[in-house]
């Protein structure tokens, strides 16, 4: 049977100084040169496959000298209107949570906070219906954890990543709806024990293997009917339209050489009520 979307709101930056200049994860390799056009233009797609589902886009401007920036899941982590902001982890990344941080300051939302501890937003933070899901043991620091569970007042899941190739929660694990807790995950991502938790919260999640994981198909963005995935994640077509869902296969191959892909690129801001 089809599932329902639900109309969301996204905040992405164009990767007009994106570029591969250094190397914090193992699938940056400066010496592999990028196309930016190439890459605009993947992006561009992207933005505007979520403007064709009927989701508003906001854009934030990209800063010279952060090439990073395009990862903009990265940046925040909005939850019922509140911001919490990020806290980069590599030196060549900490200009950027600044720059988000005065884009929510100047678009209306009036409950900002800056991080105490080293967070990546979306990188490594996940919202279920019933938890806010953390990973730790590459970026976040398990400290903001418990920032982020003190602001936003829901129960953070904390999970352990021990590969470095997924070295944020995204690149191992999707949220398929957060109206439920649907997700999908590579196993092999986490320690023993954070596997047998996620087995134990989500029985019925949907599992992906080691070739599905290495084309990022997990760093997928749905919205409850229709989910976003690179195309080159060919195991995951089925078994997602097994499940009701429409899967939308995506090129993001630039965007790849920095370590990131559809959900990297794409923070969701999630309204309040107010
Ligand atoms: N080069 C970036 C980094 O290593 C990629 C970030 C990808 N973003 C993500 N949400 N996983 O920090």
């Amino acid at each position: 049977m089809p599932r329902d979307a639900s109309p969301r709101s996204y905040l992405m930056c164009p990767p007009r100084h994106f570029d591969v200049t250094y190397s914090i994860n193992p699938w940056m390799n400066p010496e592999k040169p990028v196309d930016p056009a190439l890459a605009l233009a993947q992006w561009e797609d992207l933005r505007d496959r979520h403007l064709a589902l009927g989701h508003t886009v906001s854009l934030l401007d990209p800063v010279p000298g952060l090439p990073d920036m395009v990862f903009a899941a990265n940046g925040a982590t909005v939850i019922d209107g509140l911001v919490l902001g990020a806290r980069f982890r590599h030196p060549e990344r900490h200009g950027e949570a600044a720059a988000h941080l005065e884009w929510f300051r100047t678009h209306g939302y009036a409950d900002i906070r800056e991080p105490v501890h080293i967070n990546e937003g979306e990188g490594d933070f996940a919202v279920t219906a019933s938890w806010l899901l953390a990973g730790r043991g590459f970026r976040a620091s398990p400290h903001a954890h418990a920032e982020a569970q003190e602001f936003f007042g829901r129960p953070v899941i904390g999970l352990d990543l021990v590969d470095p190739r997924y070295y944020h929660l995204d690149t191992a694990l999707c949220v398929l709806d957060d109206r439920a807790d649907e997700i999908m995950y590579y196993p092999d991502a986490f320690s023993p024990g954070s596997r047998a938790v996620l087995a134990r919260l989500f029985p019925d999640a949907l599992i992906a293997d080691a070739a599905d994981a290495a084309a990022f198909g997990l760093n997928a963005v749905g919205d409850g009917r229709h989910v976003l995935l690179p195309h080159s994640a060919t195991g995951l077509f089925a078994p997602l339209r097994a499940r009701g869902y429409e899967p939308l296969g995506m090129d993001l191959g630039e965007l790849l050489k920095g370590g990131g892909s559809v959900k990297c690129c794409t923070q969701e801001l999630r309204p309040g009520s107010r």
